[in-house]
């Protein structure tokens, strides 16, 4: 039997915070989108009902969609609903175990990250080197508590809008 670990993320903010604007991203960065891609599929994503209904195509194919939200009436097509975080987790885990997958991956927004932060193992976080305005900003990280293992910067390009740093912190 092996471990399957909890991730915040991959979570993308800008230096002031920011991860979200209007129900969606305030930046373009395609290279990002491609790391998010990678590093969720074929596992289990849990996301808030809001970031659900921001995907331009739903539900995020190969991956079991897991949805939280309080409303009994919400009947999202293609995804699990759960009505409490520590459910949703649960039910990632089963799947995961099932699939042969290592990670169960918390993708947002705001309130889920808080959560998930308390309890992950390992966060993927692309911190965007600007100030960005919003209206979701991610909760403070306590940088003294993780350990970086991985970094990997990216310039400014066609693709992407502003430069950013796609890095990989454990809990210590
Ligand atoms: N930059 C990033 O990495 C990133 C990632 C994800 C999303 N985003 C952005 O963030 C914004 C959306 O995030 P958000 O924080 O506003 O909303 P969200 O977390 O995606 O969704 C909030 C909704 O989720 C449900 N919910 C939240 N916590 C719950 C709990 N503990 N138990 C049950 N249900 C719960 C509720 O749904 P009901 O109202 O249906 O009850 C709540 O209204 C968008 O702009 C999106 O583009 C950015």
């Amino acid at each position: 039997m092996y471990s399957i670990t909890l991730t915040a993320g991959p979570i993308a903010r800008a230096r002031n915070g920011v991860i979200g604007k209007d129900g969606g991203l305030p930046w373009r960065l395609k290279t990002d989108l491609a790391n998010f891609r990678a590093v969720t599929m074929g596992k289990p994503v849990i996301m808030g009902r809001k970031t659900w209904d921001s995907l331009p195509k739903k539900p995020l194919v190969g991956r079991t969609n897991i949805v939280l939200s309080r409303d009994g009436s919400f009947e999202p097509k293609g995804a699990v609903v759960c009505e409490e975080f520590t459910e949703a987790v649960a039910i990632g885990r089963e799947q995961a175990a099932e699939d042969g997958a290592r990670e169960v991956c918390v993708i947002g927004g705001a309130s889920l990250f808080e959560l998930a932060l308390a309890k992950a193992g390992r966060i993927y976080l692309t911190d965007i080197n600007a100030e960005i305005e919003g209206d979701t900003q991610l909760c403070p990280i306590d940088e003294t508590r993780w350990t970086e293992v991985s970094a990997k910067a990216y310039p400014a390009s066609e693709d992407d809008e502003y430069p950013f740093t796609i890095r990989i912190l454990e809990r210590r």
